[in-house]
């Protein structure tokens, strides 16, 4: 049985001032029709899967369960966290809720935020995965790395597996993860670039529930056992699964990333090349939509003159630029950004400005 899960809690801090705390990026429509969240849920379509597992801040619930909703999902598949803790625990509850079903299904866990171009290539490396993790390994999706960017994990590529069972044979080709680093300093990364052994981790996952709660023991029984508590003793609600508030709150915040793959010997990557992008800042978005002939991305009622390589979208109001390049401009009802488009990764410092005032 695979079941996906959906992380959908983080706060989309650098896609400021589209992405605010009651609205973060995962629920916003980026690109193409769709939200991110809903276009998480349509790329699954065609998987032999069970229905989704969604996991995100009860401050979203009604957004998260609309969206579903608007795409035929069941709205009460849905945990809601209390406060964030970061990805391990918020894994670690979708297990625990499993288990205590007596199942111990295939997690395929995915970030809520992604942009997948090509779809068949992803389920082609889902297929791989699934037999590696039947085999209890925990199974990462490597990325080829394009700039040393700081904002990933990077994952050294060890040997190539070969299935043990006679009769799956793998379709594409997994190696080993001889080394785990989550997000390295930029000298670091810039080495690992240079090598050619690294993928950037994708931040999806596929490993059976019992197997990552086993490691989640052994290297974070403190998460665990309050993982285990908030799941345990829930809170009433008729719609969604609400865990402990005060048995969640005490829980430890860390990513799965530092806490389980830093550290697991039983991590092996599968490469993706899917036309992937974790859509983390503006430039991302730059980088993956389609421009005009002077290479612009425009959204709104946006006019420019001798203007290039800028991304500018406009909810309400004209935007204009003149003579203007390689800039981002933002523009909603009551917030402007304008940044140099190779520096958009520190907006996320903005935010934390605009928090610090009150
Ligand atoms: N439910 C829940 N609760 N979801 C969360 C929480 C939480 O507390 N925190 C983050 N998420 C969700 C985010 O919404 C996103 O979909 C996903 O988990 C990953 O979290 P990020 O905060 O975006 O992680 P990151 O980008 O810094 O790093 C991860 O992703 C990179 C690729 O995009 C890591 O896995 C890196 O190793 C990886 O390279
Ligand atoms: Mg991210």
């Amino acid at each position: 049985m695979l079941l996906p899960i959906i992380m959908a809690g983080g706060t989309g801090s650098r896609l400021w001032p589209l992405s605010r705390e009651l609205m973060p990026k995962q629920f916003l429509t980026l690109c193409g029709q769709s939200t991110m969240l809903q276009a998480t849920l349509e790329r699954l379509q065609g998987l032999d899967a069970v229905q989704p597992l969604v996991i995100c801040n009860e401050d979203h619930r009604f957004i998260a369960a609309e969206q579903l909703r608007q795409i035929n999902q069941l709205q009460h598949n849905i945990i809601l966290e209390p406060v964030g803790r970061n990805t391990a625990p918020a894994i670690a509850l979708a297990a625990l809720s499993a288990q205590r079903k007596g199942q111990d299904p295939l997690l395929l866990v995915l970030a809520a935020d992604h942009v997948i171009q090509d779809v068949p290539a992803f389920h082609q490396a889902i297929a791989t995965a699934t037999e590696l993790a039947k085999a209890n390994k925990l199974v990462t999706f490597g990325i080829v790395p394009t700039a040393p960017e700081t904002g990933y994990g990077y994952i050294r590529r060890g040997t190539k597996t070969t299935d043990s069972t006679e009769e799956h044979t793998l379709s594409t080709t997994a190696f080993t993860v001889a080394e785990f680093v989550e997000k390295p300093s930029k000298t670091i990364a810039e080495q690992y670039l240079a090598s050619g052994e690294y993928y950037w981790n994708s931040g999806m996952f596929l490993f059976k529930a019992s197997v990552y709660l086993a490691k989640l023991q052994h290297y974070r029984p403190d998460i665990l056992a309050a993982c285990e508590q908030a799941i345990d003793s829930p809170e009433p609600d008729l719609d969604f699964i609400r865990v402990n508030k005060a048995a969640f709150a005490a829980c430890p915040a860390d990513s799965i990333d530092y806490a389980v793959m830093e550290k697991t010997q039983d991590a092996v990557v599968v490469p993706l090349d899917a036309g992937w992008s974790d859509v983390g800042a503006w430039s991302s978005l730059w980088d993956i939509s389609s421009k005009d002939a002077q290479n612009n991305v425009l959204h709104g009622d946006v006019f420019q003159h001798n203007s290039s390589h800028n991304y500018v979208y406009s909810e309400t109001g004209i935007v204009t630029t003149v003579g203007l390049h390689n800039t981002v401009i933002i523009q909603t009802k009551d917030a402007i950004l304008v940044a140099a488009k190779d520096q958009v990764q520190d907006v996320k410092h903005i935010v934390q400005q605009l928090k610090n005032s009150g």
